[in-house]
């Protein structure tokens, strides 16, 4: 790994501003790597910059990119800690498989996200629901207008001091009932910019309709209930906890896995079974649904206070800040932050000697 020394100076001379939002603040370095020739290029961090693309340049029409969400944790200076980065490492190859796109070796991830988190460890916020927001992602960088896999790629990874994502507490829920996300064989469970693209128009059509967040519903059935557009899906009946389960067409959320395991360690029943939004609508009609929230790395946990459809019926949970959210919420965020025993072992302390 070459670290330049511009990067030092820009790490530096950085300052923070003291209200952060939620990537808008970037730290003034990146990592990169390029894939040519069939091999990975060893990893430079540099003072973040532009990239320079050719007009032709393979992402900017055809849209082969992949990402990651992931944070690093620093509550009270007790860190910096990253929080199951390997669940990371692995989806962001399954990702670049689907997509055709080279995997990134576990150094050159690895590397990179603990590099970068090393060197910005003064800007990792240290105040309760604030985090480093760090953004691996992958572009194919080939210059030629043949729609054809790339050969060359670039690996980069930057990252965002974040405050909480939603300041609300609670949210409105949209049904979309029009248009879909992802389809069986198609490219929902990758982590690629289309998914997000193709989904912009509906969040416009929530936002419109006064609501925070939309739901996929299956193209198949039109009722079984998948995802919200950044996050996975739960809810409380008869005091078990429901989620969809894992199809080809939903994102397989690192945090939906954690609050798994965290539900069955507190002794919580879980079933992962297909939803139908017909009848989740009864059941909360006859108060059987109490309890209903989103999940991920950015929202953490945030609970639904009601659900919207296309023909202007509402649906509200009897308690929006139910107790098995909220007991789920304080120990997921305790163990991020290191306040709780990580008895899980999901906890990683950033390598400052990579
Ligand atoms: C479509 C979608 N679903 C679910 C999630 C939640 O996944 P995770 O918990 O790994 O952040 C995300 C966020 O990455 C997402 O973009």
């Amino acid at each position: 790994m070459i670290v330049e020394q511009e990067a030092k100076k820009a790490i530096e001379n950085f300052s923070m501003p003291d209200n952060i939002g939620f990537g808008k603040v970037l730290l003034p370095i990146m990592a990169i790597s390029e894939f040519k020739d069939g091999k990975w290029s060893e990893l430079v961090i540099s003072p973040y910059k532009k990239l320079e693309l050719d007009p032709t340049t393979k992402v900017l029409h055809y849209g082969q990119e992949i990402f990651e969400g992931m944070k690093a944790y620093n509550y009270k200076g007790q860190g910096p800690v990253l929080f199951r980065p390997i669940e990371n490492f692995k989806r962001f190859n399954f990702s670049a498989s689907r997509m055709a796109m080279p995997e990134v070796p576990e150094e050159i991830f690895m590397g990179a996200v603990h590099k970068i988190t090393s060197l910005g460890e003064k800007f990792v916020p240290r105040r309760d629901g604030e985090s480093l927001y760090i953004r691996p992602f992958m572009i194919a960088t080939e210059k030629n207008l043949g729609i054809k896999p790339s050969e060359e790629f670039m690996f980069i990874v930057i990252a965002s001091p974040v405050g909480s994502y939603f300041s609300g507490g609670t949210i409105k829920v949209f049904i979309e009932e029009e248009m879909i996300r992802a389809c069986k064989g198609g490219t929902g469970n990758a982590k690629t910019g289309g998914n997000y693209a193709g989904g912009l128009n509906a969040a416009i059509k929530t936002k419109e309709k006064g609501f925070d967040q939309t739901m996929w519903l299956s193209a198949e059935d039109k009722d079984s209930i998948e995802e919200l557009s950044g996050m996975n899906f739960f809810c409380v009946i008869d005091d078990k906890l429901y989620t969809p389960e894992l199809t080809d067409t939903i994102l397989n959320g690192i945090t939906r896995k954690s609050i798994i395991e965290l539900a069955r360690h507190e002794n919580i029943e879980v079933v992962e079974k297909r939803l139908s939004i017909k009848e989740l609508k009864g059941l909360i009609k006859e108060a059987r649904c109490t309890e209903a929230f989103a999940c991920g790395t950015a929202a953490i946990i945030t609970p639904i206070d009601s659900f919207h459809d296309e023909r202007g019926e509402s649906f509200h949970l009897k308690s929006a800040h139910g107790p098995v959210a909220r007991k789920l919420r304080n120990k997921l965020l305790g163990i991020q932050q290191l306040t709780e025993t990580d008895s899980f072992g999901w906890i990683e302390k950033i390598k400052e000697t990579i």
